[in-house]
């Protein structure tokens, strides 16, 4: 028997627990047949419990979260509930307070999906973004003053420090390395207008290059990316930028690879604890109909088993997905995928195990 990981399940709003539980049932699957043990704690925090108690995200929870071997989350954000409140209270919070400073997303199209992009297929779309996660326009640094008067004064300032610039360059080099793909890195930033902060970022990205020398570097402007993901999205390997562009760049990127129902993400603490999610929120429309796409979610279990050194059991749900999407699941939609959520999680737990 391998080793037994310890991992927090918060399955949160909306369709976030159906989500999970096709995550937890392809988990399960491989790790009866990988030999490794996981033992799920569950955490019931989200827009529900907030409305009921009152208690959004209690500092117990937090240092229990920090002992953890990863975090797994289905999706924060509840129709009742002002926005910002559980979005910064819960999930900014647990990414600032376990400094999970990177936000790695996958930005890959498999056979059998459609990309709204003519013309291109999975051999074009391959890449990964590596968000800066802790910093810049989301550190909450700012303020204001007379607000609701004529003369209100809004101030939200992007905080880059060289320190926190400077370990999410290096991650991203060092996954570039890891991936062995196109051996090549994008910076992606605004040093055109954004003078003071792309300065830091671009003269500590070729800084760091210089220790790298088997990786190809390259930048362009975040409204210049934005156009060459449509138009050449082959051109890409690695990208790393800020907190903003990441977030922003991150929706267009799972827009290529085939939708929300597919695109996922790792939060991740190199030196601690790394939480891993589906992107693409609570879907409240859908919510317990048995019609969301639990893809993304899987994928984001496979995240999680990457990041956590489980590389076979990683690769095995991979494999499924990839069967599954070839084979069976022709349309990423809620809805639309011919089954229902519960079914694809059977169908790419089967895939899973039998290989
Ligand atoms: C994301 C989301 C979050 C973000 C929101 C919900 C705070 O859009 O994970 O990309 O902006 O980071
Ligand atoms: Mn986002």
């Amino acid at each position: 028997m391998g080793k037994t990981y310890n991992i927090a399940v918060m399955p949160g709003d909306g369709t976030g627990p159906e989500v999970v539980a096709e995550g937890i049932k392809v988990l399960d699957a491989v790790s009866a047949v990988e030999g490794f043990g996981l033992d799920y704690t569950w955490y019931n925090m989200g827009g529900e419990h907030y409305m009921k108690t009152g208690e959004i995200l209690p500092d117990h929870v937090v240092d229990e979260l920090r002992k953890v071997d990863s975090i797994f989350l289905g999706a924060i954000g509840h129709p009742d509930v002002k926005p910002g409140i559980l979005e910064k209270g819960l999930l900014l919070r647990l990414r600032f307070d376990l400094d999970q400073y990177i936000n790695l997303r996958p930005v890959k199209l498999y056979e059998g999906v459609t990309t709204p992009i003519a013309g291109k297929g999975p051999e074009d779309i391959n890449f990964v973004v590596v968000r800066e996660n802790s910093e810049g326009l989301y550190s909450g640094a700012g303020g204001v003053l007379k607000r609701g008067t004529p003369d209100e004064v809004a101030v939200q300032d992007s905080i880059n420090t060289r320190k926190g610039v400077e370990r999410c360059i290096r991650y991203a080099f060092e996954y570039c390395r890891y991936r062995n793909n196109k051996k090549k890195i994008t910076l992606c930033g605004k040093t055109n207008v954004l003078t003071y902060a792309f300065d830091l970022w671009e003269r500590t990205f070729y800084e760091v290059a210089k220790e790298y020398p088997d990786i190809e570097t390259d930048y362009a402007h975040v409204d210049a990316i934005c156009m060459w993901m449509v138009k050449n999205p082959e051109w890409f390997d690695v990208i790393v930028t800020d907190n903003m562009f990441g977030d922003i760049i991150t929706d267009l990127g799972a827009m290529i690879q085939g939708g929300m129902g597919i695109a996922a993400g790792g939060n991740i603490n190199p030196e601690g604890v790394s939480m891993f999610e589906p992107i693409g929120g609570s879907a409240p429309r859908y919510t317990g109909k048995q019609v969301i796409n639990p893809i993304a979610a899987i994928c984001a279990a496979q995240l999680m088993l990457e990041t956590l050194g489980e590389e076979k059991g990683a690769a095995r749900i991979e494999n499924a997905v990839k069967k599954a999407l070839k084979e069976n699941i022709k349309d990423m939609g809620a809805g639309r995928m011919g089954y229902t959520t519960s079914e694809v999680g059977d169908l790419i737990a089967g895939y899973a195990k039998n290989q």
